[in-house]
């Protein structure tokens, strides 16, 4: 009985070490992606665009093409006035203060707007952990929004909120049109635990989620 118990305790440490050393050597390929140049010449005229913007809820685990990805987060909050780093959507006083993190199946990148790069943050799928709908961790991606109160100059958290909070409805819009344009499906959602999101992105004290977007394509 004893040495059963010492062959499954034996297993079970080898399975665990295995596991350790699998995440660790996924973690050490996980690289940056250059993004190729956004086409800012495609999408569909605004009105019909504005007249199919909705939320889906359901997604095919489809991936995204890069150049997808790449219009996607440019459309999103890019860079569009190369001379003043202005972007696609505004932000209060110009702060810029919100970072879009892309959860997709091989890991969690931050999009750096200025040379257009998604950088590895964390190896591994933390899809699920995005928000509390099924559906979060089968869509391509997940974009959480991030606002970094410690670019935001003065006020007290309440009002960082406020600003955070309309700052990330610009750039959840953008994306709204985008994938209304590109027929790819898209809700933005407020329901996610966020203190585990945020302590599994090993976020600052200072960056505070605001809210989360799925993208995908649309479930046949
Ligand atoms: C701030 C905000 C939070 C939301 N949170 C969720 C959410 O957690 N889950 C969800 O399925 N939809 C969420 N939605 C999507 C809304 O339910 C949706 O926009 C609304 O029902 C109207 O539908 P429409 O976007 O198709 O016009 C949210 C929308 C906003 C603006």
């Amino acid at each position: 009985m004893e040495g059963t118990m010492r062959k499954i305790a034996f297993l079970i440490t080898c399975g665990i070490s295995i596991f350790l050393i699998s995440c660790t050597a996924f973690a050490e390929e996980l690289k940056p992606i250059q993004l190729p140049k956004p086409q800012m010449d495609g999408g569909r005229p605004l009105m019909q665009v504005l007249k199919d913007r909705s939320s889906s809820r359901e997604f095919s685990p489809q991936k995204l093409p890069l150049q997808v990805l790449s219009n996607l987060l440019w459309a999103a909050s890019g860079i569009n006035r190369s001379d003043s780093g202005k972007r696609t959507a505004p932000s209060a006083a110009n702060w810029q203060e919100i970072d879009i993190y892309v959860a997709t199946a091989d890991g969690l990148y931050l999009y750096d707007a200025k040379p257009h790069v998604l950088k590895p943050v964390l190896a591994g799928d933390i899809r699920a952990l995005t928000g509390h709908q099924p559906f979060v961790k089968e869509a391509a991606l997940n974009l959480i929004y991030v606002a970094d109160f410690s670019r935001i100059g003065r006020g007290a958290n309440e009002e960082k909120d406020f600003f955070s909070a309309a700052d990330t409805g610009f750039i959840a819009q953008n994306v709204y049109l985008f994938c209304a344009s590109e027929g790819l499906a898209t809700v933005v959602r407020a329901s996610i635990d966020k203190p585990t999101l945020a302590k599994t992105m090993k976020l600052k004290p200072d960056q505070r989620i605001t809210l989360s977007q799925t993208v995908g394509y649309p479930k046949k």
